[in-house]
């Protein structure tokens, strides 16, 4: 391995950007390689047998650019793929998730109760339960999915009378009212903080996975002196299949037209 290797990063659609982002935003040398798996949105409503196939590709895609890194910037995809793809692929390259590090964020900050959102699958795999409990933290966690807001995000219907009528419907659940913090454990979610954050009339701590990850991912460089310190070559952006919401979002990301091009993942 060397410093030069992109880092491959990817997600269902868009969501996995707000990763990219953060990264960027700590580590501006590195080449990043993003995947948004547009054909396969949303992750959320699939078997753990199907995204584990879908994430298989992602990966047999990223070896042949010689990656030093891949991250999953998805919730729904660490949940159900990263142990089996870090069983399969452990010898060749580091797999990171977005869960264990928004987990320890958490748990840093001496929350009581911390609300969460997340996919279908995030939720019912009950994983953030799970590795608290394995943390033997004291945090209580009172977990919604929230099915309807990854979709709605990747047609580009944030800021708008739906997606503050779909939020108000999800967050008015009591179950939030005496959480300190709201974990959007979704990639997409930070897209529409800000509807969140009004939402609760700035009440509540909204936090999300994209630091905290950029954060794992600039230790572990360090750690292996992997880090770049010059800039080799601009992020590259791939989709399995090509949407204007995606271009959009992308472009809105980084201040400046990116250039998609759309790949067939079956051949790998
Ligand atoms: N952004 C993803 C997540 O963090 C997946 C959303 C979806 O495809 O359902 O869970």
């Amino acid at each position: 391995m060397d410093s030069k290797q992109p880092i491959g990063i990817f997600d269902s659609g868009v969501g996995g950007l707000t990763v990219v982002k953060a990264i960027e935003s700590i580590l501006p040398h590195e080449h990043l390689i993003y995947i948004g798996d547009t054909q396969h949105m949303p992750y959320g409503d699939k078997s753990a047998e199907n995204i584990q196939l879908y994430c298989d590709r992602i990966v047999a895609f990223f070896l042949t650019k010689n990656v030093k890194l891949i991250v999953i910037a998805c919730n729904t995809a660490s949940a159900h793929a990263a142990s089996f793809l870090r069983a399969k692929y452990w010898q060749q390259v580091e797999i990171k998730g977005v869960i264990r590090p928004a987990i320890k964020s958490i748990i840093a900050q001496n929350f009581k109760k911390v609300g969460i959102i997340g996919t279908q699958g995030t939720i019912q795999s009950n994983i953030f339960q799970t590795l608290f409990d394995e943390y033997k933290a004291s945090t209580t966690l009172f977990q919604l999915a929230t099915p309807l807001l990854a979709p709605m995000i990747e047609q580009g219907l944030y800021n708008t009378d739906v997606s503050k009528s779909i939020l108000k419907n999800y967050l008015s659940n009591p179950g939030f009212n005496d959480a300190e913090a709201i974990l959007l454990a979704c990639t997409h979610y930070p897209l529409i903080k800000n509807e969140i954050q009004d939402y609760f009339n700035n009440s509540k701590i909204i936090l999300d996975n994209a630091e905290p990850m950029a954060q794992t991912v600039y230790n572990f460089l360090i750690e292996k002196g992997l880090l770049a310190t010059q800039k080799c070559a601009n992020s590259e952006f791939f989709v399995t299949e090509y949407t204007k919401e995606f271009e959009q979002a992308a472009t809105l990301f980084h201040g400046e037209q990116i250039k998609i091009e759309e790949i067939n993942l079956n051949k790998f």
